[in-house]
């Protein structure tokens, strides 16, 4: 696939997105999505001032006002930092200060904004009680009292990694037309592809991969770092082309038999301490003409300060473009320039550009080796 065959099924697979991300008005989503970050870090700043008070204080010092536990100190931060950029904090030298200290009916102003632009968002309600659980819970988070895995899984129950990665507009779309992708591949091998799907999680992508691909797939592997999301994939999925395994691809991939046909990695790939070696490594696994379907952020959004990096803190430095830096993600660019790299040929980046649902700054890349 490539030149016009590209633009063909980059036109199909947005077309399918748009379809079942469902009857939205997507030109509202920008804003909304602002609203969401906006509301979320508000709500950030009354927990900062309640435990620091309005400034000015270093960072270090709403650090030590937390309690904060030696691996989650750099995130005051990394707050702060946010404030700033959005004009709510003011820095001088490395004293900040809250531009104007909350009040208690601002409080409650952007706990409601931030259920009205959930909703508006397509978001189910299970992500608004998730996000002002982690408001709540932000000094035990901090203190390490409580962890993001159990607040995100709560007592094993996956309804807000559903509504974050499945059941909402923007998902559904990535989803589909990930889906509408793979479900022009055509074996080889006459006993059918081989499929990798590395940090499966749930299943949110797999749920729309595995009816695409049914009666030309001879195996899919599905694979993760924690045993619990294999075994709510076993209970989950059917099919019986499915295998599983246990893999952390920040070590390498060594114990994988390739040639696959195709390899997916949806919102997991930025885990990897160095990703253009994840994606080298990923392109040697693959055959020749194989396909790696990425779904990635290329920002991070501000809704996702309260949860995102309690799961960072403690990893391994990244050793890639992101080095030095507090960044998750890759950019656009970079992972356009990694996939170049591992000697990987770009055919579909979606959405474009221009669409509106780029402003959300999930998308979808489909290389081919
Ligand atoms: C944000 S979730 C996305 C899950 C999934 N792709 C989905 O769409 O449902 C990230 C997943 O990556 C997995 N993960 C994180 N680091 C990993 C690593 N080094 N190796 C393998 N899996 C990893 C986590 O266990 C988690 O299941």
């Amino acid at each position: 696939m490539a030149g016009p065959a590209s633009a063909a099924a980059a036109a199909s697979a947005h077309r399918a997105g748009l379809a079942a991300a469902g009857p939205h008005d997507l030109t509202a989503f920008p804003g909304l999505a602002r609203g969401l970050d906006l509301a979320v870090l508000r709500a950030i700043a009354a927990g900062v001032d309640a435990a620091a008070g309005p400034g000015p204080w270093t960072a270090d010092e709403v650090a030590d006002a937390f309690a904060a536990a030696e691996r989650h100190r750099w995130i005051p931060g990394h707050w702060i930092a946010a404030l700033c950029d959005e004009g709510m904090a003011t820095a001088r030298g490395s004293a900040f200060r809250l531009t104007a200290p909350p009040r208690r009916r601002d409080l409650s102003a952007a706990r409601r904004e931030l259920d009205r632009t959930r909703a508006a968002l397509g978001y189910p309600p299970a992500l608004t009680a998730f996000l002002l659980r982690t408001l709540r819970e932000l000094p035990r988070l901090l203190r390490d009292e409580v962890s993001a895995q159990a607040l995100l899984f709560p007592g094993g129950d996956t309804a807000v990694a559903e509504a974050v990665y499945r059941d909402n507009p923007l998902s559904r779309y990535l989803n589909a037309a990930a889906a509408d992708l793979v479900r022009r591949l055509r074996p080889a091998d006459p006993a059918g592809l081989r499929v990798l799907e590395l940090g499966a999680g749930i299943g949110a992508t797999t749920a729309d991969l595995l009816p695409a691909l049914e009666g030309v797939t001879a195996e899919y592997r599905f694979t993760d770092l924690s045993p619990f999301f294999l075994d709510l994939a076993r209970d989950r999925f059917p099919q019986r082309f499915l295998r599983f395994g246990l893999v952390d691809f920040s070590t390498g991939l060594p114990d994988q038999k390739g040639p696959f046909d195709l390899v997916v990695a949806a919102n997991t790939a930025h885990n990897a301490p160095h990703v253009p070696r994840l994606l080298g490594q990923v392109a040697d696994l693959l055959a020749p003409d194989g396909r790696l379907l990425l779904i990635e952020t290329c920002r991070e959004p501000r809704q996702s300060l309260t949860s995102m990096p309690f799961l960072l803190s403690g990893r391994v430095p990244r050793q890639d473009p992101r080095a030095g830096t507090e960044r998750t993600y890759l950019t656009r660019r970079e992972w356009r320039e990694a996939l170049h790299a591992a000697g990987l040929r770009l055919l579909v980046d979606l959405p474009h550009p221009t669409d509106p649902l780029d402003a959300l700054s999930q998308r979808v890349l489909f290389a081919a080796r």
